[in-house]
């Protein structure tokens, strides 16, 4: 498809610099912040790729709806805001723009702490509204308190490193944290009970998980210092809300200072009205600076994957970042196409999927291999459109086991892929390789030695080794005006059982497939149509 003819929907305030990236790109861009949830499923079957930020929900609903849908696209971090399994279970890639808001994120959450520690919205307020009040906003110094930093992310990391600048202590909780780490950065990695026994502020990075929903809750907040204050620029419902109005109230907290929020915009919430909280509406990435950055970066990001370029910043398919190796792409294209013919000759339910590389090229990619594999087999007869993003969950679903075997044994090929698809009444075991750039070979099928190039119309079948077996075969399809190609012949010992794949011009008709299966000899006869 040429450029023009793909559609790219922006539903939410995105810089106009990486709208500009993409129509360079020469895609069609249509703008459209403020898209009401029933407005954007009317008309997201028109778009290729949707770019957002925070405000546009992306649920199940609008993903099935986006027949066309390749590309959801999200300038900032949190993918919160999109149906990530949804997508996936679709074979839509999810890109975000990790880093791209990180300092100006933990420049505002250092800023949202210094606020609340010397009441400097509130003194604003009294002021503005007439008042001169200095006795009532004396603050507290942040110099030698500590705090708890909660997610030592890239956001974490960089919070952490403003705050010992302020001459505070750092205490980590980071379950993927290392000691060596926390060395490096001169923070004190501690267990949750102890952030929340020693902080004088806590502060939360995490992403909102099921782990995270409600990691400040009444029982955390019982376990902390009096007169602790709470900071959240990370996301909603990280802190319970309900929670942390019983702490204000009951002087457990001594303050907050909220970014983001359960519910946005939070409405009629009494957190927002409690004297000593101080809010933000959602503001932690917002800078000229990040949002130019995300901007951007979401524009190359999404052009590239659409053009095949590169994968940066793919959240539900991080293999895919190797499908761009030129050594690697000729071995995917393979792996499709032995899918593809495993998929249409085995008969029955699928049970498993082996899959085993000879050489380092195909052992250290093979990850994608399977799932390249996996979308060849399932194309051929899974009702939904599949691909590599979904092969995986599609087979999960379908009950397939899928394993890597480690292959042993001398070495044949310098490079090769093995795959074995058995069902619950047959199975098929195909070796390929590659020879230069694009010269695709099947070596063997089912141990016979063979040499086929995997494309256009293929007729495999077993055959007594006799012979005039081949004429035979020929001539009936002579008869029918279909055109051999190439025939390749395995055999394991002469005058026994040969395995025979021929290319053929044109597609066989199951009237002759029916006289050639009939014919004395021949078994297990297939066709398969590989065509690109
Ligand atoms: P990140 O992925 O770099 O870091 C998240 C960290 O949280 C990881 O190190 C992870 O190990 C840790 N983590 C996960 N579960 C945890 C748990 N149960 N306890 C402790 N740590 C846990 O992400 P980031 O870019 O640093 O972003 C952090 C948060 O900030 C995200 O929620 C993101 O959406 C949010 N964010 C908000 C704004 C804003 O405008 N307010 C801007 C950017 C990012
Ligand atoms: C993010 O996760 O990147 C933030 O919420 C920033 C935003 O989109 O405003």
């Amino acid at each position: 498809m040429d450029e023009k003819g793909i559609r790219i929907l922006v539903s939410d305030q995105i810089e106009q610099v990486g709208r500009d990236h993409l129509e360079n790109e020469g895609f069609r861009v249509d703008f459209r912040p403020g898209l009401s949830p029933d407005v954007l499923e009317e008309v997201i079957p028109q778009y290729d790729a949707l770019v957002v930020r925070s405000a546009t929900q992306v649920t199940a609903g609008v993903i099935e709806k986006g027949a066309k849908l390749r590309v959801i696209g999200r300038a900032g971090t949190g993918v919160d805001n999109i149906d990530v399994p949804t997508a996936t279970r679709r074979g839509v890639l999810v890109m975000n723009t990790p880093g791209g808001n990180t300092v100006s994120a933990a420049e505002h959450t250092v800023s949202m702490m210094l606020a609340l520690a010397r009441n400097i919205p509130q003194a604003h307020m009294s002021l503005t509204g007439g008042h001169w009040e200095r006795k009532k906003f004396v603050g507290l110094e942040v110099l030698e308190k500590s705090v708890g930093v909660l997610g030592m992310g890239k956001i974490g990391r960089e919070v952490a490193r403003r705050c010992q600048g302020l001459g505070m202590r750092v205490l980590a909780y980071d379950p993927l944290m290392q000691a060596d780490a926390a060395l490096k950065l001169n923070v004190e990695l501690v267990n949750l009970d102890e952030l929340f026994r020693r902080a004088d502020f806590i502060t939360v990075h995490t992403p909102l998980t099921a782990d995270t929903r409600g990691l400040i809750n009444d029982e955390s907040l019982s376990r902390c210092k009096k007169g602790v204050r709470i900071v959240n620029c990370a996301r909603g419902g990280i802190v319970d809300e309900a929670a942390l109005l019983r702490g204000l109230e009951s002087g457990i907290v001594g303050g907050a200072a909220l970014d983001v929020f359960e519910q946005e915009p939070p409405g009629e919430s009494p957190l927002l009205r409690h004297p000593r909280v101080v809010v933000t509406p959602h503001l932690g990435a917002s800078t000229e600076e990040a949002q130019e950055k995300v901007a951007v970066q979401i524009a190359v990001a999404i052009a590239d994957a659409l053009k095949g370029r590169a994968y940066a910043g793919v959240v539900n398919a991080s293999i895919l970042h190797m499908a761009i190796n030129e050594d690697v792409r000729p071995f995917l294209q393979l792996a499709e196409k032995i899918g593809r013919l495993a998929g249409q000759v085995v008969d029955g339910k699928i049970r498993r999927l082996t899959v085993s590389g000879e050489g380092d090229l195909v052992s250290g990619s093979i990850e994608l291999l399977k799932a390249g594999v996996l979308d060849g087999v399932l194309s051929h007869f899974h009702p939904d459109p599949v691909n590599m993003i979904n092969a995986p969950v599609l087979a999960a679903e379908m009950g397939i086991e899928v394993r890597e075997l480690k292959r042993g044994g001398g070495k044949e090929f310098l490079h090769s892929l093995g795959v074995v698809l058995e069902t619950e009444k047959d199975s098929i075991d195909i070796v390929g390789t590659v020879f230069g750039q694009s010269s695709w070979r099947l070596v063997k099928i089912d141990g016979y030695r063979i040499e086929v190039n995997p494309g256009g119309y293929l007729l495999i079948y077993r055959n007594v080794d006799k012979p005039g077996f081949l004429a035979r075969v020929g001539s009936i399809l002579a008869e029918t005006g279909i055109n051999i190609g190439s025939v390749s012949l395995g055999r394991k010992k002469a005058g026994e059982t040969a395995m025979t794949i021929m290319s053929v011009d044109d597609p066989v008709p199951d009237s002759v497939l029916e006289r050639l299966s009939q014919l004395e000899g021949v078994s297990g006869l297939r066709f398969v149509d590989l065509r690109d």
